[in-house]
């Protein structure tokens, strides 16, 4: 059943930089609530795809606790269910099933894993509506966006079936006549990989991580998010019936206990590695634990990414392209633009573009079909970003829309605008994660590229230009692991996907399944 309980619609044609428009904003709020018709399948097609408990060696299982985790809808605050608040225990049951599991798995031939892995993706596209449908509402994101995770979900799979069959080694020609020289890989260690994955695309950081892991012939401990579990159990519903073995995958689920579990993964020797998506300081922390056996640790952390409009820029397309790097998943994505430098002489047309843009979205209950914008995750996140607008405007901003949580149930918040914003405001040296775009004044290509590298972090950058020897300078000269250049959208399973600085370490996506391997030498003597 839909469940339809904010629709909120933000129009405004103003796009003066006064704070006035904001009451406006406000004033034009159409907030409508309907009760959700409850469900016990949250109105899946498939109710079998919403799964409640985690999974070990092949079981659907509770905590030896008994203990609960709820989950809610960002949208209405409802409870949508809950899943397992697992522990210790649990954790080392599931690295134990995983180890084992892995004897045999690792041994099966690259073309079994490609077939599995493709039946797996071609189940996730059978199940599309379902799989959006849990997105939308344990993340909030439109169905539309939803949709567009589950493709990006399941093309990881896709792509690493592909890339299975694909792990060539090599021979090296030797200094010596009776030595041959070849390299091998393996996966990973003896044992799994531990995940530990995010909720802004419960899904896709799954497959992402996932379809390496199996790919190339590593077993996997999955911890999703407290806030999404139904995403990455209902896939992992799916991997059992695509025929990918007992033990080879498993969940555990936690939330209290998150800091001991997160701990036994990361020091357990029988883990090889750690892939984690999420914030710096947590990935700092799972780094040093990862220290104590040196595993293998791949790391997407925190970005701050600089989006530069140059005056010979397309403004249009550079307006389109800020839209959707800012604002996709209500500006939830590490890629996502959280400092806009425009250049002077292009800075006013640019502002006013935008701001008519943005005051067309329509924020509300994802499942709603003329949504454009779904809420923040939680309450936490509606803090952070109202410290940012109140810190940028203590700082001499000027607030051109939005700027505040939107009344009533369910973590809104206000798609928001503010111009002027100093380069000492708390939004140019700390991901928002939020939807607010904040926008910066710059005369010369030298300033803004000091303005764009005067971070700690270096995941994405993106910029706008005709000029085809400063898009050169420009790409080179960003300190990020990604850059678009007259796009605001990078984010494809086939790219190497990771930062530099303190945004992480190695890469996702692309040839991602090396983070998975072990290169192994051996020389051929005696001949
Ligand atoms: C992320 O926000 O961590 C991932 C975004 C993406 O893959 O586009």
């Amino acid at each position: 059943m839909a469940s339809r309980i904010a629709s909120l619609s933000l129009r405004a044609t103003a796009t003066s930089t006064t704070a006035t428009l904001k009451n406006k904003l406000l004033a034009r709020n159409q907030f409508a609530v309907y009760r959700m018709a409850s469900t016990s399948a949250l109105g899946l097609k498939d109710a079998s795809l919403l799964r409640t408990q985690g999974y070990i060696d092949g079981k659907w299982v509770d905590a030896q606790g008994g203990g609960k985790i709820k989950v809610f809808n960002p949208a209405t605050e409802e409870e949508l269910g809950t899943v397992p608040e697992m522990g210790l225990a649990e954790t080392k049951q599931a690295i134990e099933t995983a180890s084992q599991a892995f004897k045999t798995w690792s041994k099966t031939t690259p073309k079994h894993r490609h077939d599995l892995l493709m039946k797996f993706y071609a189940l996730m596209q059978e199940h599309q509506d379902d799989l959006a449908r849990i997105i939308t509402l344990e993340n909030g994101k439109p169905l539309v966006e939803a949709k567009g995770e589950n493709a990006y979900a399941a093309s990881f799979l896709e792509w690493f079936a592909e890339e299975a069959v694909r792990t060539y080694g090599e021979v090296i020609p030797s200094p010596f006549p009776h030595i041959r020289n070849v390299v091998v890989k393996q996966p990973i260690g003896v044992v799994f990989s531990s995940i530990l994955t995010p909720w802004n695309f419960p899904s896709a950081m799954i497959t992402r991580k996932l379809g390496a892991a199996l790919a190339a012939g590593c077993t996997a401990v999955i911890k999703p998010p407290p806030e999404t579990p139904f995403s990455a159990l209902a896939l992992v519903e799916l991997a059992n019936r695509a025929g990918i073995p007992s033990g080879v995958i498993n969940v555990v689920t936690t939330q209290a206990n998150v800091h001991e579990v997160g701990r036994e993964m990361c020091e357990n020797p029988l883990v090889k590695k750690v892939t984690f998506t999420g914030s710096t300081p947590v990935a700092k922390a799972l780094y040093m634990m990862a220290a104590s056996t040196l595993k293998k640790v791949s790391i997407e952390a925190g970005g701050n990414a600089p989006f530069i409009v140059f005056d010979d820029a397309d403004i249009d397309a550079a307006v389109e392209g800020a839209i959707a790097c800012k604002f996709r998943q209500s500006g939830q994505t590490c890629v996502c633009a959280n400092r806009f430098y425009v250049q002077d002489s292009v800075y006013a047309d640019f502002a006013s573009r935008l701001a008519e843009k943005v005051a067309a979205f329509k924020v509300g209950n994802g499942l709603d079909g003329d949504t454009t914008h779904g809420p923040l995750i939680h309450q936490k996140a509606l803090a952070k970003i109202q410290r940012h607008v109140d810190d940028a405007l203590a700082r001499g901003a000027q607030l051109v829309m939005g700027g505040s949580r939107v009344p009533g149930k369910g973590s809104f918040f206000q798609p928001t605008v503010l111009s002027e914003v100093p380069p000492d405001a708390l939004v140019h040296t700390e991901e928002t994660f939020g939807p607010l775009a904040a926008l910066t004044r710059f005369e010369t290509e030298e300033q803004v590229i000091a303005l764009a590298n005067n971070t700690s972090v270096g995941l994405a950058g993106y910029f706008y230009t005709r000029d085809v020897g400063k898009v050169w300078r420009v790409a080179e000269a960003l300190e990020v692991g990604m850059v678009g250049t007259n796009t605001g959208l990078i984010s494809q399973a086939v790219i190497p996907f990771g930062g530099v600085k303190e945004s992480g370490l190695g890469r996702e996506g692309s040839h991602g399944i090396e983070e998975y391997m072990n290169v192994k030498f051996i020389a051929f003597g005696g001949l």
